[in-house]
């Protein structure tokens, strides 16, 4: 029977959701901070250690691939989108192609992957993703970001998650706005209500269903250059102010992304919103859980370093971060 797009997506927040998506441009970067030289082999054997790492069905229920990692195999020639549903791990999978600037003078960028975008859908679909991930990314800086910028990007998102819906895929929706600069967790709290309210409006103009949207945002944090940096307690709570704000109850879940945070601050910060969510489960109604990328992956990839007799550490490092991430997305840490 063909599952809803709310069966998705509730599936897919259940536990927790690993971003393994980075483009290639990102997963050269990250394994070049270890000394490493990105190739799709590489790439394939960094990957194939997380998802085949024992017992992370227990902690993650999604993973998000990216367009290289969706056609490979394991070892033993298992494709990864069946060898994580066969571990009852929802596939998903980029498909915005990053970000381009709106003038070279400016910071505001829009996002890419709007051409050929139904016909790449379907043959995701058939390779076996349920959901996909489209990222707007908004640098806060002098006027920035314009209305412009938010208009053109909640557009692109909108149209974006209309179509995945129409493929039957399940849309993240993700608003970014980035840690980058000096800016305050108050300037930061505007900007993120600007950004999810007007990406909302252009849900609804869409017609796109909101029981089956994750919305993929930051936690409203001080800019990472900003030495007034807030407590846990403030940031949940601000994070959570935002969202009853700007996001409808319809909405099946909210995945957090870590944004640059190190892992134990990312997993104490959604800890903390979930023991407040747990208080008031009127007010904030979603599944609030994580879609990190660093911070399920930075210490795994440190542990790793690229060599074969490594992989078991790493392995037990990764899965001890994943566990710590969902007992904080059920606020039991
Ligand atoms: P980070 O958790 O590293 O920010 O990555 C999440 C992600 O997928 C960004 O698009």
């Amino acid at each position: 029977m063909n599952k809803t797009l709310n069966q998705i997506a509730k599936e897919v927040v259940a536990k927790t959701i690993l971003a393994a998506d980075e483009s290639t441009g990102t997963i050269s970067k990250r394994l070049t901070s270890i000394g490493v030289d990105s190739t799709p082999e590489v790439n394939r054997e960094y990957r194939q250690m997380l998802f085949t790492a024992s017992g992370i069905e227990n902690y993650v229920s999604g993973v998000i691939l990216f367009d290289e990692t969706i056609r490979q195999s394991s070892n033993n020639e298992i494709p990864f989108p069946k060898l994580l549903d066969e571990k009852n791990i929802s596939p998903g999978i980029k498909v915005d192609k990053g970000t381009a600037k709106f003038s070279e003078d400016k910071v505001d960028t829009y996002t890419e992957g709007a051409d050929g975008l139904e016909k790449r859908l379907l043959e995701y679909k058939n390779l076996g993703a349920r959901f996909a991930k489209w990222r707007s990314v908004y640098m806060i800086s002098n006027g920035s970001p314009t209305q412009e910028a938010l208009d053109k990007n909640a557009e692109g998102l909108a149209l974006y998650a209309k179509a995945c819906q129409d493929a039957g895929i399940v849309p993240i929706v993700e608003p970014e706005v980035l840690m980058d600069g000096d800016h305050s967790l108050e300037q930061d709290k505007e900007i993120t209500i600007k950004a999810l309210s007007v990406v909302f409006n252009k849900l609804k103009v869409y017609e796109v269903h909101l029981g089956g949207v994750i919305l993929k945002p930051n936690m409203i944090t001080a800019g990472k250059d900003n030495p007034k940096q807030a407590d846990v307690e403030t940031v949940a709570q601000t994070t959570l102010d935002v969202l009853k704000t700007t996001v409808p109850f319809e909405v099946s879940g909210i995945a957090f992304l870590s944004g640059g945070q190190s892992p134990d601050l990312a997993t104490g910060h959604l800890n903390a919103i979930n023991k407040l969510r747990n208080a008031k489960p009127d007010e904030y109604p979603w599944r609030i859980t994580a879609s990190f990328g660093r911070a399920l992956q930075g210490e795994a990839l440190e542990a790793w370093g690229g060599k074969k007799e490594n992989i078991e550490k790493a392995q037990k490092v990764f899965i001890e971060r994943a566990e710590k991430v969902y007992k904080a997305s059920l606020g039991q840490l």
